[in-house]
């Protein structure tokens, strides 16, 4: 069976995307530095190398070790520390990734799934957003995923490797198995400050916002269930072993959902009220985002089977029962 590394494969997605592909019967090496993941998240049947992405020479010992495809989920994600702290993200998510790059090369490792984001659409120009939508990010975090975009681009046109870049929307959910257990520390993401509140770690939470162009005033998103993301990656993983060809692709429900619908449906999931207040706008977020994913339909022949937020939001309260 094929080996595939997994580099952040500790964290929230990376952890999922490792459940996917050795609940198929993959070979999967987990390559992480533990900076954000969770040693727990590494399951049973999966090597594990502990390692960052900055070591070039630990990363050329994994690509040596016969590898026949990567999946990169390695990053710094918080939106609002990379406008802060931009080398933090230059470093980890610019020069890390074009190490993994190298390292590929060098070894001649030929296809990557990387990890991109609709952060590099910037603001929405219309919605749902396709893949034509012009890309201007408007925060670092999402020129980073931008940057590795095009230098995987390069990389391909001078036929050095193949890539998928996949570019999520918001993802959300825990594996409906409960085999995914590990959380994230200091979460910055509206579920997990959610889930903070309803189990009493955070006082409350603060709506950014009530008062945007949307039936209630507050911020839609297109949330995606992380194992629906998982999937995909095994797809696009597919793609790339058979058609050596590169893919760029947007994956979303194309479902939007506002923070008070979120609030709301928990609270009916939660069986009591959550704390909350509203806030001034958070800057830079837009009113709308929303996937037209038709694209990862069409190529990849996938198609989300979490269409209920509901039953999203049930699998993170899962972890709390
Ligand atoms: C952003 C990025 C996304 C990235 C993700 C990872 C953009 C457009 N999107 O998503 O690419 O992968 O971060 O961190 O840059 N909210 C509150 N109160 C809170 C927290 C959030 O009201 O305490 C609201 C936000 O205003 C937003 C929604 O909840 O409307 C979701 O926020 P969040 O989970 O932070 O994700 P995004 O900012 O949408």
């Amino acid at each position: 069976m094929e080996r595939i590394l997994i580099v952040g494969g500790a964290g929230y997605i990376g952890s999922h995307v490792q459940k996917q592909l050795l609940d198929e019967g993959f070979h999967v090496i987990v390559y992480d530095d533990l900076s954000s993941g969770d040693i727990i998240n590494v399951l049973p049947g999966a090597d594990f190398v502990k390692a960052s992405i900055l070591d070039k020479s630990a990363l050329k010992d994994v690509m040596s070790s016969g590898i026949d495809a990567v999946i990169h989920l390695a990053a710094k994600k918080a939106v609002g520390e990379s406008m802060i702290n931009p080398s933090l993200y230059a470093e980890n998510n610019i020069s890390g990734s074009l190490n993994i790059l190298n390292a590929m090369v060098e070894n001649n490792v030929k296809n990557i799934v990387f990890s991109s984001s609709a952060a590099v659409y910037g603001m929405p120009q219309y919605c749902p957003i396709d893949e034509n939508h012009p890309i201007s990010p408007i925060n670092y975090y999402g020129y980073t995923k931008f940057a590795i975009e095009e230098n995987m681009n390069w990389f391909s046109q001078l036929g050095k490797l193949n890539y998928a870049a996949l570019r999520y929307f918001n993802a959300v959910g825990y594996d409906a198995s409960g085999a995914i257990r590990g959380k994230e520390r200091n979460p910055q993401n509206l579920l997990p400050i959610i889930m903070e509140v309803a189990t009493g770690k955070r006082e409350k939470l603060s709506i950014f916002g009530n008062d945007y162009d949307t039936p209630d005033g507050t911020c839609i998103r297109d949330y995606i269930h992380v194992s629906d993301l998982a999937k995909a990656h095994s797809l696009a993983l597919k793609y790339l072993m058979n058609k050596k060809q590169s893919l760029t692709v947007n994956l979303g429900t194309g479902m939007g959902t506002s923070v008070k619908e979120i609030v709301d449906a928990t609270e009916k999931i939660i069986g009591k009220k959550l704390n909350y207040d509203f806030a001034p706008r958070r800057p830079g977020d837009p009113a709308k985002l929303t996937a037209n994913a038709h694209l990862a339909q069409k190529l990849l022949n996938w198609s989300p089977d979490y269409t209920c937020i509901e039953d999203i939001i049930q699998t993170v309260w899962n972890l709390e029962l």
